[in-house]
């Protein structure tokens, strides 16, 4: 089975990953769901494209920097985040529609503010709960382009929907929600499991 991943820690829109090889073992068919693959696939490889679990080697990833992978034929998120990232999280939520998710899509069990079952790993799915583009990923502090008060986050291109860096959206924007957290768990520090809720045999 072809281990594949797409990462980079450069704001890329969908149409535009960089890829590198990364440890993502498991159904990573998912990757690229496209009907003339499919076709051409054996039952049971294409029930993997479709919707089987992603594993995904976490131990790479650099403080601050962002893997790309696929599930489901959506892009996947997973960040590292910095102490520094974490400790400024909470300052934002007044300027958020829903700083406690209620109202956001996430297992129950990620339902925290940092929106993550480890703090510093934050793993989302890439698409902009508006209509549906990839947001930036855009971890620079007030650049010229998004404005002083910019504080890091995710911004979408499409219509300018901001989000900070647990998915969270921010007010006055067209997205109404939050970014969605996908169901993963943790096989080991290193390891997690893309599609599999917490708790989910191994
Ligand atoms: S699709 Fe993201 S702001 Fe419209």
């Amino acid at each position: 089975m072809s281990d594949e991943a797409v990462s980079d820690d450069v704001d890329e829109n969908k149409r535009n990953f960089l890829t590198k090889t990364a440890g993502v073992v498991g159904a990573i068919g998912a990757a690229y769901v496209a009907v003339p693959f499919i076709a051409s696939m054996e039952p049971s490889e294409k029930a993997q494209a479709l919707g089987a679990p992603v594993e995904v080697d976490i131990s790479t990833i650099q403080p601050g920097e962002l893997l790309r992978v696929m599930w489901r034929g959506k892009p996947v998120w997973i960040l590292k985040r910095t102490p520094e990232v974490l400790s400024a999280l909470p300052s934002l939520d007044d300027q958020l529609r829903d700083p406690l998710s209620k109202e956001s899509d996430q297992p129950a069990s990620i339902q925290n503010e940092l929106r993550a079952i480890r703090p510093d790993v934050f793993v989302a799915i890439g698409i902009c709960t508006h209509l549906g583009c990839s947001p930036l990923y855009r971890p620079e502090v007030a650049p010229p382009d998004l404005g002083k008060n910019w504080p890091g986050g995710f911004f979408c291109p499409c219509h300018g929907s901001r989000f900070d860096l647990a998915g969270r959206v921010f007010k006055g924007v067209p997205a109404p929600k939050n970014l969605e957290i996908p169901p993963h768990r943790y096989i080991s520090d290193a390891r997690i499991v893309i599609g599999e809720s917490e708790g989910a045999k191994a």
